[in-house]
This record gives C-alpha cells, structure tokens and sequence, in this order.
C-alpha cells in the first residue's frame, strides 16, 4: 500500500471519535512565530513579495486569553495554530517573512532564485521577481492534532495560498504554483531540515523592481526547530518526494491556467474581516450570488498539477433551491429534507453547530486512490493542498458578499455517506449570512 493511502486511512477520524490528542496542555502550545534573533531586519516594500504576503498572511487581530496571546491571520488555521510559514527568494536574497513583526527577516543574504529554479526543474523561474516558498512545520499542529496534523498543513497552506494567489494576481505579478520540485534541494536552499520544517510549494511572482540596499552578510539564524515525532506523517511525506529532475519533469502537467484578478481593494477589505463565523441569521443565501461564489472557488488555479478536487454542497436554506446535495453548478443531486439535512451535516462536521446553522456548506472531496493511482503519493499531497486552496476561496469571497463562512473539521465517512459518494471528504465550509 502506499505511504499516503495508507496514512490517510489511520488518519480517518470515526463517527463519535476526536481529531485532537488526548491531553492538550496550554503551557505547552508551541509559539506560532519563528524567533529570528539578531536578523537584518527588511522592510515589507523590498519584495513584491512583502504586499502580498503582509495582505494576505499577516497578523489582522489579537485576542488574550488566560494562557498567553493569540494572534489571528489574514486565513484559517485549524486551532490557530499556523504551522505555515513563507520565504521569499528576491535579489537581496532569501527573506523570512516575519508576520508578527510586519517585516523581512534575511535568512541568506545570496539570491537563491536560481537555485530554486533548478530544483523545480523550470529555468523560467530565476527571471521571477521573487518566488515565495511556504513551508510546513508539523510541530505546531501536530500539538493537537497528532498525526492527522499533517493534513491540516495542506489545509493551512491551502486557505493562504488562496489570499496569496488572488492577491499577487491582482497586482499584476502573473503568481505560478509549483507543486512539483525537488524537495531535498528546495529544502537545503531554505536551509531547513526537511522533517520538523519542509517545503510545501513555490509560488513565482513576476516583475521586481531594482533591487534595493547593499549586500549585506548573511546571519545564522535558529531556522531548524525540533519538536515530536509523527511517523506516518513522515513516512508519507519521504514517499511523495521528489529525487530528481526528471522525476519532477515526469511528474509535471502543465502550469495551469491564471488566476482570475479580482479586485484588490475588495480583496483586502474581505481578508481584513475574515474570521471563522459561527453563528448565521436565519435568513437563505441568494441564488445567483452563490452561484458566482462557487464559480470562483472552481476556477483554475495556476499550478503545474491537474485538479483532483471536486465539491458538492448541502443546501439548507437557498432562495428558490429546495434542501438537499447539489453539485458546485448547482445542479441538484439528491433531494433531503431540510431538518433531516441539518441533522446529518451537523454530525458529519464533528457533532458541531455552526454547519448545522449555516444556509449551506460546501465540501471538498478526492477519489484518493485514483488520485494516486494516477499521481502518485505526491498527488495525495497534492489533493489536501487544492483543497485548501479551493476552502479559502470560499472563505474570502463569503466576506467579500457581506456573509460568513467557517472551515471545519469532519468524521470522514459520515461525510461520504451523506453525500452519497465513494470520494474522500479533504475538507468542507459552512456558509451562510450573519
Ligand atoms: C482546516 C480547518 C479546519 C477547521 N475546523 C474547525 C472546526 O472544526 N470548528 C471550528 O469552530 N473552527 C474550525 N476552523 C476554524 C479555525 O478554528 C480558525 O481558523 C482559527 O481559530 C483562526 O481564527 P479565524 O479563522 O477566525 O481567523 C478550522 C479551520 C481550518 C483552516
């Protein structure tokens, strides 16, 4: 069997059962920030990369709580536990983006585009502007949600991804996905370790202007944390890496369409405003406006993998839509009885609320097996990632129509059987009007 599959299937969470470890302990909850030292220190406007991630990665609000304070994004975290962090490869060289300090760390002081190039076996990528590098650090989330912590990276970086996209795409810089690189090479360029840190994705970002400052030395900075031990995680990550370039040209399909450009400001003013919504008005969602929302969430995504996610939606409470399962055109399915639909969906999403309430949830799903039938252990990355993508979509162009929206977590057959379908359950979203 393979690593991912058979991961996925220990990482089912069954109907009555939990998705988190059994003893949480606040005093142990590891700090969602990196601890940068003495780093040179570079202001945001040094990269194209800076506007896009600050807008849609950065720090939007606080809350203090009894055990320490938790800072809020600009996209969903399951637990707010934010295991994603991005870099930036520009001509001043590789920049750590320090959400929480609203500037750039400098981890190398050398231009590493070049090199991230080779190891996404794609030359055209040392002419980006910079190209950004999410990583996933499986200690944060793996705090409370042990092994299946590893599907949450995907997620994670799957809903920053979304702002990330949408937003470099409305300034212009043409944003590139790459899913297929070598990981080994990405992660030395990162100087990251590859276990408790490793590369996600890239994301080319075009047209830089000339490069600010003067070279200044590298710092050597703690970039490499330790933390637990998560075997089948690992053991499905090492399966679903890339050795070579050729096993990165082979596994390879395309670039992708583009991103569709929406408005920035819109944008912006939606990511500022985001948060998981888990109370909902009574009233229905309208028809056409949920519509252009789903259509937006299904739209290419410009990556060079093929897309492996398909949704389906509850409808509980849609103007001239009678309750029941539909597809991502609206299509219906099955029809179900809408307090008999709430009912399910609400055990479905873990025994919870807020799914219950909301007018409709859309879930995101993959024939895991054929995905990696056909893709490879990779591919099973590769389907919690679009996922993720697709979920944040949905999440921000919620806000950007006045409603909510709140990701949430699953038992992964009862998904499956309430939507009458042999796919997988990767992740689903509540929607509905505040
Ligand atoms: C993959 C994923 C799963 C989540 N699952 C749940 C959930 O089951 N229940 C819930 O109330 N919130 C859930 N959330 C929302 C997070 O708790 C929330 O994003 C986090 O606390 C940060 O708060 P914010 O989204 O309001 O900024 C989930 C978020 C993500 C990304």
């Amino acid at each position: 069997m393979s690593a991912a599959l058979a991961y996925h299937a220990a990482t089912n969470a069954p109907a009555g059962g939990t998705d988190e470890v059994s003893v949480l302990d606040q005093a142990t909850r590891p700090h969602p920030f990196k601890d940068y030292r003495d780093a040179d220190r570079l202001p945001l406007e040094t990269s194209v990369a800076g506007p896009v991630l600050s807008d849609g990665a950065g720090v939007v609000r606080s809350r203090e709580t009894g055990w320490g304070t938790i800072w809020f994004r600009g996209y969903s975290s399951a637990g707010a536990l934010y295991p994603v962090e991005a870099y930036a490869a520009t001509p001043v060289g590789l920049l750590s983006f320090d959400a929480l300090g609203r500037s750039f760390a400098r981890v190398r002081a050398d231009d590493v585009r070049s090199q991230l190039a080779a190891a996404a076996a794609d030359p055209r990528l040392a002419d980006a502007g910079a190209i950004l590098v999410l990583t996933g650090i499986p200690a944060r989330t793996g705090w409370k949600y042990g092994e299946r912590g590893y599907r949450h990276i995907w997620w994670d970086a799957g809903t920053l991804l979304a702002n990330v996209l949408a937003l470099a795409a409305a300034d212009g810089l043409r944003p590139q996905l790459r899913v297929a690189f070598i990981d080994e090479d990405v992660n030395r360029v990162l100087r990251v370790d590859g276990v408790h840190e490793y590369a996600l994705a890239l994301v080319a970002l075009g047209g830089e202007a000339a490069p600010p400052g003067a070279n200044i030395a590298s710092n050597s900075l703690l970039l490499a944390p330790s933390g637990p031990s998560f075997p089948l995680a690992e053991r499905a990550h090492a399966a679903s890496s890339l050795d070579d370039a050729d096993a990165v040209r082979g596994w390879r399909a395309g670039q992708g369409e583009d991103e569709p450009a929406l408005a920035r400001d819109e944008l912006v003013r939606a990511i500022r405003r985001r948060g998981s919504v888990r109370r909902y008005a009574p009233d229905p969602l309208p028809r056409r406006e949920l519509a252009m929302l789903l259509a937006w969430s299904e739209a290419p995504i410009p990556v060079d993998a093929p897309p492996v996610v398909r949704q389906l939606v509850t409808v509980a409470s849609v103007e001239g839509l009678e309750s029941g399962v539909y597809d991502a055109e609206l299509t219906r399915l099955r029809a179900v009885g809408e307090r008999e639909l709430r009912a399910a969906v609400g055990f479905a999403a873990m025994e919870q609320e807020h799914p219950r309430a909301a007018a409709a949830n859309v879930f995101q799903l993959a024939d895991v097996d054929a995905v990696v039938a056909r893709l490879g252990d990779r591919g099973y990355r590769w389907a919690q990632l679009e996922a993720g993508i697709r979920a944040g979509r949905l999440q921000v162009g919620a806000f950007m129509r006045g409603w909510g929206a709140a990701a949430s977590t699953f038992y992964d057959d009862e998904v499956s059987r309430l939507l009458g379908t042999n796919e997988a359950p990767m992740l689903m979203v509540s929607i509905g009007p505040r």
